[in-house]
């Protein structure tokens, strides 16, 4: 019989109502763990609901990860809920391009906020019961964008993703010791709604936009959620226990492309 990777495992993952988050929720789920899903609005309830009606362990917390109150507190309600908190995936972010002479402060606050900001409440309230339980899987959801590679519209988006890659190395070195593993995901491009609303800066459907950027994608489409779910599992499952500090790509091959003279 399969066993499952993560069964008995609580995990929470934020930003779960829709997209990348949607997809680990669900991968997670499918592998066994009592998952919960935080969101900041509604949807993510419906969310978790889909999951346990197809009768695995799901639950969804309206959670503004922004508000560190919040977050604390459903993390404790969790805590007190399930007992424990094994794995955290801090993937809820915003992605608003525009140039940046026309940026407004608030829209820069904003993607702090929730991208830098974000995963450091959510981090901050998950790692004292792991640090006594002597256990715990941090995944945080960075990009290729920032990190990696750029693009025209990204300052503040490449400023927030650099910025979880360098907490994601300096948390790996300070809870190692504490059996803590620390990773990031860099996806690439990935089909979510929040995606596929990158069209209409352009002028484009959201079918024509997933389509022009299938077309430069060395395995010509975009990812699936469940893809990088899957990747997700691995790094909340044993078989990834020596990996910390590590920042893994998933993008169809997308930026080890060299550009044709
Ligand atoms: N899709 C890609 O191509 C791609 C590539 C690289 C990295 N990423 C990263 O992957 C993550 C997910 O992206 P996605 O494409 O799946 O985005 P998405 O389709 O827009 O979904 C993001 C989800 O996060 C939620 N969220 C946003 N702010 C939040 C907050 N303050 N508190 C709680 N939840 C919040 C959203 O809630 P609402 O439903 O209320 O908006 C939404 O449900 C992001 O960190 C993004 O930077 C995505």
């Amino acid at each position: 019989m399969h066993t499952q990777r993560l069964e008995d495992r609580v995990s929470i993952v934020t930003g779960a109502a829709r997209g990348i988050g949607e997809g680990i929720a669900r991968a997670m789920a499918r592998e066994g763990a009592n998952v919960i899903l935080f969101g900041r609005r509604d949807t993510v309830k419906e969310t978790a609901k889909s999951i346990s009606d197809s009768g695995q362990k799901a639950i969804g917390f309206k959670v503004d990860v922004t508000d560190a109150g919040g977050v604390e507190q459903a993390v404790q309600q969790v805590l007190k809920q399930f007992g424990k908190v094994d794995i955290l995936v801090n993937n809820a972010g915003i992605y608003p391009y525009m140039p940046f002479v026309e940026m407004p402060d608030e829209v820069r606050d904003s993607v702090i906020d929730v991208n830098i900001k974000g995963v450091w409440n959510c981090t901050k309230a998950v790692i004292p019961s792991m640090i006594k339980q002597k256990y715990g899987k941090i995944i945080n959801i960075s990009s290729v964008t920032g990190p990696m590679v750029s693009a025209k519209g990204a300052t503040i988006y490449s400023a927030s993703k650099g910025a979880v890659s360098g907490f994601t190395r300096a948390l790996a070195l300070e809870v190692a010791e504490h059996g803590i593993n620390v990773n990031a995901i860099c996806p690439g491009y990935v089909d979510t709604p929040g995606e596929r609303g990158g069209g209409s800066r352009l002028g484009m459907s959201a079918d024509e936009y997933i389509k022009k950027l299938a077309q430069g994608i060395p395995m010509k489409r975009l990812g699936a959620i469940d893809e990088v779910g899957d990747l997700a599992v691995f790094l909340a499952s044993e078989e990834s226990k020596y990996i910390t500090g590590a920042e893994i790509v998933i993008d169809g091959g997308n930026i080890i492309q060299e550009i044709k003279g």
